[in-house]
């Protein structure tokens, strides 16, 4: 005797039709992006703010998303770095591959990185989301003037 109940029964539909949605969203993902993409926006470990940043940044994108970067330095080099953004998986990715990549690197250093670099250490990005780094990019750099902003003023020079 079938003792499921109907509701039981469309549960279980509806959970096999999820498992498939994530399943071919996911196959889809993989052809289109490189094994570094997937692993930095499955697990991103950069994500977030630092309340008490020496410098933040934020950079719009024509996209109409935005990606914020918070950067704490110590003795002139990035000690802390971490990523905000309200856009797309890559560009997930691209903040935390970009958070990684600097801590640990001098300012000078951390200014001439640039989105091609960033597209390197990802293995690749489609065509149709390269600007997702120059997001982050841009938000690196304003993060660095507005670190270098705050120098000058605590130093009692002029913006
Ligand atoms: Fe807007 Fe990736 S950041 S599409």
């Amino acid at each position: 005797m079938n003792s499921e109940s109907g509701d039981e029964r469309e549960r279980k539909e509806l959970d096999v039709l999820v498992q498939n949605i994530s399943r071919i969203l996911q196959e889809d993902d993989e052809k289109m992006y490189s094994g570094e993409v997937i692993a930095e926006f499955k697990n991103p470990t950069h994500a977030g703010r630092i309340s008490d940043a020496d410098g933040s940044g934020i950079a719009d994108g024509l996209c109409n998303d935005t990606m914020e970067i918070f950067l704490k330095t110590e003795s002139g080099l990035i000690r802390e770095c971490r990523f905000y953004t309200d856009g797309c998986g890559a560009s997930i990715a691209c903040g935390n591959r970009l958070a990684r990549f600097v801590e640990g690197m001098d300012l000078d250093s951390a200014w001439m990185v640039k989105s091609s670099d960033l597209i390197s250490l990802l293995n690749g990005l489609p065509p149709d989301h390269e600007h997702c780094a120059a997001l982050a990019v841009i938000a690196l750099r304003n993060a660095l003037r507005n670190l270098e902003k705050r120098r000058r003023m605590e130093n009692g020079g002029s913006t």
